[in-house]
C-alpha cells in the first residue's frame, strides 16, 4: 500500500513505521514524507531511509487551504493509497478531509477522547490522572476525535513531569502505531459506524 507521512518534528514514530517496514514486519511502501516545517529530524531520517520528502511551510501560502491543495495534489502525484500523521501538528480542515479517499491515520499521546489537541502528556499531568497512554485513531473532521483502532494505557506515576510521561508514552507508541497500521493493511480492522473491530488473528 503507497503510503505518505506528515510529521511536523523530530520524527521517532515515523522511525518506527521506517524500520518496522524495513524488517518486513508491516507491508506498506512508504512513498513520500512531507512536513509543514523545514529541516526537521522527521525529514532528515526520510532522507537517509531513501524516501522522497518535501516541506510544505505554511508562511509560503496566502492561506491554509492553498497549503493543503498542494498536499492534496503531492499525495495524487504519489498515487498514494494510505495517509499518516505522525506528529503532525497541524489540523487538516474537514475540506481536506472530505477530499480524501483513503484512510487517514494520527496517532494521539493520550487515551482519546482525554486530553485531545496539543501537550497531552501536560494536561495528563495537571489533572492528576493515574493512567494516561496513547491511541491511535482514524481521522475525522473533528480534533483528535475520529473513530479507535488501537490505545494502551501508560501509568502516571506521582514523580511525573510532562517530559517524563511522554517519554514512557512514546515508547508505546513506537510499537502501538505499525501494530495499526499493519492491522488496517492486512484488513483486520472493521469499522461500526465510531465503532472498530479488531478481527482474530490467525495462527
Ligand atoms: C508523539 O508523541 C505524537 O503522539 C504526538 O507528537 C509526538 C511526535 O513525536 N502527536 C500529537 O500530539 C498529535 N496531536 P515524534 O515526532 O518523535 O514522532
Amino acid at each position: 500500500m503507497r503510503t505518505a507521512i506528515l510529521a511536523s518534528g523530530r520524527g521517532s514514530n515515523l522511525q518506527a513505521l521506517i524500520e518496522a517496514c524495513q524488517s518486513g514486519c508491516l507491508p506498506i511502501k512508504i512513498v513520500a514524507v512531507g512536513s509543514d516545517q523545514p529541516g526537521t529530524g522527521a525529514l532528515k531520517r526520510s532522507e537517509e531511509a531513501g524516501i522522497l520528502t518535501r516541506v510544505f511551510p505554511i508562511k509560503n501560502y496566502p492561506h491554509r487551504q492553498a497549503q493543503e491543495e498542494d498536499i492534496l495534489i503531492w499525495m495524487r502525484e504519489n498515487r498514494v493509497e494510505l495517509l499518516l500523521l505522525a506528529g503532525y501538528m497541524r489540523v487538516l480542515s474537514p475540506q481536506f478531509i472530505r477530499q480524501v479517499s483513503f484512510p487517514v491515520l494520527n496517532i494521539h499521546p493520550s487515551l482519546l477522547p482525554a486530553f485531545p489537541g496539543l501537550h497531552a502528556q501536560l494536561q495528563a499531568v495537571e489533572y492528576g490522572v493515574k493512567v494516561s497512554g496513547c491511541t491511535v485513531h482514524l481521522v475525522d473532521e473533528g480534533l483528535d476525535s475520529g473513530p479507535i483502532i488501537l490505545q494502551e494505557a501508560v501509568p502516571v506515576l506521582p514523580e511525573d513531569t510532562e517530559e517524563s510521561l511522554a517519554q514512557r508514552i512514546l515508547e508505546v507508541e513506537h510499537r502501538l502505531y505499525p501494530e495499526a497500521v499493519r492491522l488496517l493493511v492486512l484488513g483486520k480492522v472493521q469499522r461500526f459506524g465510531r465503532r472498530v473491530q479488531i478481527l482474530q488473528q490467525e495462527g
